[in-house]
């Protein structure tokens, strides 16, 4: 059976990482999503929030599971069974960090992890879920980056009301 893990922050998950998911989830016969539980990174939302964010997200997605993971990523994938990491690329300014850490991950695990990069499909290729966090701060307009049920979660998140 084919396993990918796709890790990341997801505070909150978008329609890029969404976009991600499914296609992924069309390459893979199991694709566990992984959030990042970072205690020195101060996030909108807790992790318990994002993973049910994205279990409601990817409810239609039977291959696809939605857990949190602490640590080094490469602990995780092993203990999983799992030796493919899936990475969304936006564009160029996202491939520098990116190597960084798909060679860091495969250098700290004896070459067994790589990472797979799906280029973002061009709608989203502009979003990430800092600018979605600063637009909803000021009650502008999420409605084309996040799903609907996330963009009410992130207005109450700031105590603003859409602008219409
Ligand atoms: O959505 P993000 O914040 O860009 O995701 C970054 C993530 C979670 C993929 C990366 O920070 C990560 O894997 N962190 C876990 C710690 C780790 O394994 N570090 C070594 C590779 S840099």
């Amino acid at each position: 059976m084919s396993k990918a893990i796709y890790p990341g922050s997801f505070d909150p998950m978008t329609c890029g990482h969404l976009d991600v998911i499914r296609r992924s989830a069309d390459i893979f016969d199991e694709v566990t999503i992984c959030v990042l539980n970072n205690v020195n990174k101060s996030a909108l939302f807790s992790v318990e929030e994002r993973v049910n964010i994205l279990k409601e997200a990817t409810k239609d997605l039977p291959n696809v599971k939605v857990e949190s993971f602490s640590g080094l990523l490469i602990d995780y994938a092993k203990k999983k069974d799992i030796y493919v990491v899936i990475r969304g690329l936006r564009a160029i300014t996202d491939f520098e960090y990116e190597l960084q850490i798909a060679q860091t991950n495969r250098k700290l695990s004896g070459d067994r992890l790589d990472t797979m990069f799906l280029t973002t499909s061009l709608e989203y290729a502009y979003l990430s879920s800092s600018t979605v966090k600063e637009i909803a701060s000021f009650g502008g307009d999420i409605s084309e980056c996040v799903p609907e049920f996330v963009a009410k979660l992130v207005y109450e998140k700031y105590g603003v009301a859409p602008q219409r």
